[in-house]
C-alpha cells in the first residue's frame, strides 16, 4: 500500500517540503505521497495522535508547532536537549519525535567554513530554529553569541548552552558582528513577503565574515544582498538547510539513503518558479 508522509504547520501553503520529498520518492522509486496538512496550535495532539490512527509513515513539524508538538511524542535524547522536533516517526505502532534542523545547518556550515570549533558565531533570534542551531554550534565548540528582539528569550537560551552569551538587537551588535566569524540570520525577517527587511545592513559587514540566511523565500534575501553589496565571499542562502533537515528525517522514515541532488534541483526549480 502506498505509504503517507507530511507535514503539519501553520501558515503551511508555501512549504517546499511536498516538492522535495515527492521527488525524491519518485527517483527512488518508493510507493509513497507527502502532502501538506494546516493544522493550527489548539489541534496539534490530535493532528498527531490522528496521523498515527490513519497510519501515516511520518510527519515533519513545522512553524509554528515545533516545540507545542514535543508533548505528544515520545522525544528522542537530542531534541529533548534542543526542546523543538521537526520529525515524527510512527513506525511500528510507536510515535517518536526528533530534530534534524540543527543536523541540517551544521552540515551545511561545515560544507562552507570546516570545523566549527573555535569559531566566533552570531545567530540573529532566539526561536525554535535558533534553539537548534545553537545546540549544534555549542557542542562542537563554537563561541555563540545570541541576538533576539526579545533579549531575555536568549538569556534563557544561552543558559542551556556551555560557551555562549546574548545581546540585543540594539548597538552591542555592532562591534560584535566586527568580531564574528560567521553570522547566521534564523529570524523570519526578510521571509516573503517582506523581502526588504534585513536585521545586519552591509556596513556592519567585513569580507571574510560568512554570511548563513536560514530564509529560503526568496533565495536571495535582504540580507545576503547586503552582503555582497559589503564584498562577503562566502554566502549561504536557505536552500541547503531546507534539504539537509529534510534528507535526515527521509533517512529516519526510510532507513534508504536520500537522492540529495534530486531533492535540491526540486526545491531550487520550485523557488525560480514562485519567487
Ligand atoms: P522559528 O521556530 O522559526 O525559529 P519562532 O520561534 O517564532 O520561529 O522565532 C522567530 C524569531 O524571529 C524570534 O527570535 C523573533 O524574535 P522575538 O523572540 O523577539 O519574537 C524573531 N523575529 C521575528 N520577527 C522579527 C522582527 N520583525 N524583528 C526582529 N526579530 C524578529
Amino acid at each position: 500500500m502506498k505509504k503517507i508522509f507530511g507535514i503539519i504547520g501553520d501558515p503551511i501553503e508555501h512549504s517546499l517540503s511536498p516538492v522535495m520529498h515527492n521527488a525524491a520518492f519518485e527517483k527512488i522509486g518508493l510507493d509513497a505521497v507527502y502532502l501538506a496538512f494546516r493544522v493550527p496550535v489548539a489541534k496539534v495532539g490530535d493532528a498527531i495522535n490522528g496521523a498515527k490512527s490513519l497510519g501515516i509513515a511520518g510527519l515533519n513539524v513545522t512553524i509554528p508547532l515545533k516545540e507545542e508538538a514535543l508533548s505528544f511524542v515520545d522525544v528522542e535524547e537530542v531534541a529533548k536537549k534542543i526542546g523543538a522536533i521537526n520529525t515524527i516517526d510512527f513506525r511500528s505502532g510507536t510515535q517518536v519525535g526528533y530534530n534534524t534542523d540543527g543536523l541540517g545547518s551544521l552540515r551545511v556550515l561545515e560544507e562552507t567554513v570546516g570545523k566549527l570549533k573555535g569559531k566566533k558565531v552570531l545567530i540573529l533570534g532566539a526561536g525554535g530554529a535558533a534553539k537548534a542551531i545553537s545546540f549544534y554550534l555549542d557542542a562542537e565548540g563554537a563561541e555563540v553569541t545570541l541576538a533576539n528582539r526579545t533579549k531575555e528569550r536568549a538569556t534563557q537560551l544561552v543558559s542551556n548552552l556551555r560557551n555562549a552569551n546574548s545581546i540585543s538587537l540594539g548597538a552591542e551588535l555592532k562591534d560584535c558582528i566586527a568580531d564574528s566569524d560567521i553570522l547566521i540570520n534564523t529570524t523570519s525577517v526578510g521571509m516573503y513577503p517582506n523581502v526588504d527587511a534585513a536585521l545586519v545592513t552591509a556596513d556592519l559587514m567585513l569580507p571574510e565574515l560568512v554570511v548563513f540566511d536560514i530564509v529560503y523565500n526568496p533565495m536571495e534575501t535582504k540580507l545576503l544582498r547586503e552582503a555582497k553589496k559589503a564584498g562577503v565571499k562566502r554566502i549561504i542562502d536557505g536552500v541547503m538547510m531546507l534539504v539537509y533537515q529534510g534528507t535526515a528525517s527521509f533517512r529516519i522514515w526510510t532507513n534508504r539513503e536520500p537522492p540529495i541532488k534530486v531533492m535540491e534541483k526540486a526545491v531550487r526549480a520550485a523557488l525560480s518558479r514562485e519567487w
